[in-house]
C-alpha cells in the first residue's frame, strides 16, 4: 500500500482533540495514537509508520510533559521543536498532532494520579523515583483523550513499555500496546531527543554505550548464559568505554526487570549512564533463540 501524505492539524485543546478523534471512531476507523515529548528523530516517525499500519488514523501527542521530571533534570532545558516536528511528521503523515500547554493538560488544582506497578520501581525507578508515575499519569490521559485503539512506544525505553503494557492491562483499558524497535545512528548510537546535548567528544564516549550491549548480545549468541558474567564485562566495558557514570547496568527478566542469573528467554540487557551532563539509556534484547 503506498503512503499516503497528510497534513496534521495542529491542535492545542484536549478537549478539541478528543472530540476529532471521537468523530473518526464514529465513523468506524481506528485511531492510532504515538506519543512524544517532541524533538522528533528517525525514531519518533518510525512508530508513526507502525502506527499507520494498524490504523486509519494517526495521532501524534506532544508534550514535555513536567510531572514525569525530577528536581534538577532537564526538564527546562528540553528542546522544545514545535515547528520542525511538525514538518517532520508531515512527511510521515499524520492526521492530527495533540501539542497542549502544560495548563491545558493539568488544570489548578490537578491532583488524580496513576500509580504504576512494581516494575517501575527497579532500574530507573531507583534514580527517577517519581517518572514512571508521571508517565503513567500522563499516558493515561492521552489514551484516553484519543480513545485510542492502538498505541506505539519505543523499545528504546523498555522499562517504559513494561510498565505501561502493565497499566493498561490492569486498568482494563481498551488499547492495543505495540513496541517499535530502536532506531539507531548508522554508528549505533540509539537516537534521543537527549543526543543533542552531547559535544562531538562526548558523543564519541557516548557510542560504548552501544558497543557494550552489542557484544554481551554477541556473547550470548556465542552461548554464554551466566548473567552476572554478563553484567561484569558489560559493566567493565562501560567504564573502560570512558563513560562518566554508569547507574545500572544489568541483565534482567523482560516482563519483571528482574536481574538474572541465567539468560533465558526473554533476558534483556539495560544501560543508564552518564556522558557529561546527559544521562543516557539504552537495551538490546538477548534472544538467544535468533
Ligand atoms: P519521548 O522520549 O519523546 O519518546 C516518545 C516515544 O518514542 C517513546 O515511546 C520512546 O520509547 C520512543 N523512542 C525514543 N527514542 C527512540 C528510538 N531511538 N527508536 C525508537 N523509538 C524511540 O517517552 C516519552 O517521550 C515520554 O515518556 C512519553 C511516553 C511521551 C510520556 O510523556
Amino acid at each position: 500500500m503506498s503512503e499516503q501524505i497528510t497534513r496534521a492539524t495542529v491542535i492545542i485543546d484536549p478537549l478539541t482533540f478528543q472530540r476529532q478523534c471521537l468523530a473518526w471512531q464514529r465513523q468506524g476507523e481506528r485511531v492510532g495514537m504515538v506519543p512524544t515529548m517532541g524533538a522528533l528523530h528517525e525514531g519518533h516517525l518510525s512508530l508513526v509508520r507502525v502506527c499507520r499500519r494498524h490504523c486509519d488514523r494517526v495521532v501524534v501527542s506532544i508534550f514535555v510533559n513536567p510531572s514525569q521530571f525530577g528536581p534538577g533534570e532537564d526538564f527546562e532545558r528540553y528542546p522544545r521543536t514545535l515547528e520542525s516536528d511538525v514538518a517532520a511528521l508531515d512527511t510521515v503523515g499524520v492526521d492530527a498532532v495533540l501539542a497542549p500547554a502544560p495548563i491545558d493538560m493539568y488544570g489548578p488544582g490537578f491532583s488524580t494520579v496513576v500509580q504504576p506497578a512494581h516494575v517501575a520501581q527497579t532500574l530507573e525507578g531507583q534514580f527517577r523515583p517519581s517518572h514512571y508515575q508521571g508517565v503513567t499519569t500522563v499516558v493515561a490521559k492521552l489514551l484516553n483523550l484519543a480513545r485510542a485503539d492502538v498505541a506505539v512506544f519505543g523499545q528504546k525505553d523498555y522499562q517504559q513499555l513494561a510498565v505501561i503494557r502493565q497499566m493498561v492491562r490492569e486498568l482494563n483499558m481498551p488499547t492495543e500496546i505495540l513496541m517499535g524497535e530502536t532506531c539507531r545512528e548508522s554508528d549505533g548510537l540509539a537516537m534521543s531527543s537527549r543526543n543533542r546535548y552531547l559535544t562531538a567528544e562526548e558523543r564519541k564516549r557516548a557510542l560504548a554505550i552501544s558497543r557494550a550491549l552489542f557484544a554481551c548480545r554477541d556473547r550470548v549468541r556465542r552461548g554464554e548464559r551466566d548473567a552476572r558474567e554478563l553484567a561484569t564485562n558489560l559493566m567493565q566495558e562501560l567504564i573502560d568505554g570512558g563513560l562518566d557514570s554508569i547507574d545500572y547496568a544489568v541483565i534482567a527478566d523482560g516482563q519483571t526487570l528482574a536481574s538474572l542469573d541465567q539468560v533465558g528467554a526473554g533476558a534483556v540487557a539495560l544501560v543508564a549512564g552518564h556522558v557529561g551532563k546527559t544521562r543516557l539509556i539504552d537495551n538490546v534484547l538477548l534472544d538467544h533463540a535468533s
